[in-house]
């Protein structure tokens, strides 16, 4: 049986990143890259997504990427916070991992590529409409992302993660709209594990979310591609 393949986890410091690490160490030879130290992980590579150098070296002999690294921030200003992480360091993930040979890029999608359609009581996969500019380098990731797997054939699978905070209690839970789109932690490493052991499926968009009220996000291609199933309910706000 050939040996695991290594997989890179980008952001791993981060609030996903340390909850997706921890669940999937068990399962796979891990490597993380995010721009300061990854808990408990002193063999991490540190360093920026707009260091090709450090870039490179990241994507080395790695079999698939889970790409976590950016500016997560609905508020955040196109210019000063958004384009170095989430295009320029896209790109250059992005055009490493193919020259190393990586055969599938998961990407940290959101769902702010879609809550611009407010008319819609539910946000399909096809539904394009960003809600702010932060939602809009995601649009830019996904379809670059298409453009990298049309032309190298790179897998690539987009990920439009709902609400993910990993806390016990979360006073964000008392929004209605965070309770639709809530990922608990479990669901959350069970669909990048999923995304990583999936048969081929070339070019995909899935939303990650729990058991939410309303079905609000279409859980139809995340069922189709990797067999997801959510696990877990939304649980009850903090007081
Ligand atoms: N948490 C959510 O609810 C949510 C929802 C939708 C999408 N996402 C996406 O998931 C990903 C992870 O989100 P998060 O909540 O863990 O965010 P986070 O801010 O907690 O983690 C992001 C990590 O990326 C690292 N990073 C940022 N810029 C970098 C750079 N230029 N080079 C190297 N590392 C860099 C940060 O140091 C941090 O550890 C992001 O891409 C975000 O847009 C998150």
């Amino acid at each position: 049986m050939a040996p695991p393949q290594l997989v890179l986890v980008t952001g791993a410091a981060g609030n996903v990143g340390r909850t997706v690490c921890a669940g999937l160490r068990p399962f796979f030879p891990l490597r993380t890259f995010d721009r300061v130290p990854t808990p408990d992980d002193p063999a991490a590579h540190v360093g920026d997504l707009t260091d090709r150098a450090a870039v490179d070296r990241a994507v080395a002999g790695v079999g698939t990427v889970i790409h976590l690294a950016g500016c997560p921030r609905m508020e955040a200003e196109f210019i000063r916070d958004l384009i170095k992480p989430n295009v320029e360091g896209l790109w250059h993930l992005l055009d490493a991992a193919r020259l190393a040979g990586v055969r599938r890029f998961i990407f940290a999608s959101s769902c702010n590529v879609a809550f611009g359609a407010t008319e819609l009581r539910q946000l399909k996969t096809d539904t394009i409409h960003a809600l702010n500019p932060y939602g809009a380098t995601k649009v830019f990731g996904e379809s670059i992302g298409r453009w990298f797997f049309d032309t190298y054939g790179m897998e690539f699978l987009a990920v439009r993660i709902g609400y993910f905070r990993g806390l016990a209690v979360d006073p964000g839970l008392r929004e209605a709209w965070l309770r639709r789109i809530w990922l608990g932690p479990r669901d959350c490493v069970k669909i990048f594990r999923l995304a990583i052991d999936a048969p081929k499926f070339g070019y995909g968009i899935v939303y990650a979310c729990s058991r939410c009220p309303e079905n609000y996000l279409d859980l139809t291609s995340a069922r189709a591609l990797l067999g997801y199933e959510p696990e877990e309910e939304v649980p009850a706000a903090a007081p």
